[in-house]
């Protein structure tokens, strides 16, 4: 398995694995703003090891996680944001996750100086609240009532970089 920096090509892929295994979806164009703006900050998983079944195949992408930088911090704190993690059904609970988490992390502190990252989950997942929580050490900083389209809410988490500064 490879983990290695997003690159625009990529795109397309990154979407499909989106509408798989997420309800939170984006246009294409939204993906490449990431990919433009921040490049140092969004990562993918490669199964390298995926047997070629034709010569034009390619490596599949099992994972990707999409990140940013806050453009204008409410807190004024310089800090990142994840706008999407994903895994596929496959490949989970082999680590690729809390990998693509903790690159995603240490180059926002290595590139923009980030004081902390923030993201949005929903209360209902489990494996999810487990990584960010347990695993990385997030921590829940609110509840947003009906944050997402279909009523519910989220919790707003954070993790505070100062540890791989
Ligand atoms: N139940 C309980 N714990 C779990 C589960 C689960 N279903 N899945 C993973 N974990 C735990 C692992 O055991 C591990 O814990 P450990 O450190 O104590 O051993 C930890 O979480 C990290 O596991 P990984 O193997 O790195 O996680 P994985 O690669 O399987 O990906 C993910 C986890 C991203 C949540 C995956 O299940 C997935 O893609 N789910 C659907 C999409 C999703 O929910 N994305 C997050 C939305 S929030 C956002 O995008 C900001």
């Amino acid at each position: 398995m490879d983990i290695r920096l997003l690159r625009s090509s990529d795109l397309p892929l990154i979407q499909h694995a989106n509408l798989e295994n997420l309800p939170e979806n984006y246009f294409l164009k939204y993906y490449l703003y990431h990919a433009l703006s921040w490049p140092q900050l969004s990562f993918v998983a490669v199964d390298v090891a995926r047997p070629k079944k034709t010569p034009y195949d390619y490596p599949k992408i099992v994972g990707y996680v999409l990140a940013k930088m806050e453009e204008d911090p409410a807190d004024g704190v310089q800090h990142g944001h994840i706008t999407s993690l994903s895994v596929m059904r496959t490949h989970r609970r082999l680590g690729i996750a809390e990998k693509l988490m903790r690159q995603s992390q240490l180059a926002m502190v290595e590139t923009f100086g980030a004081m902390y990252v923030s993201l949005h989950v929903r209360v209902s997942n489990q494996a999810a609240i487990h990584l960010y929580k347990d695993t990385l050490g997030f921590q829940n900083e609110k509840t947003e009532s009906k944050y997402y389209a279909d009523g519910e809410d989220a919790y707003s988490m954070r993790l505070d970089l100062s540890t791989i500064r």
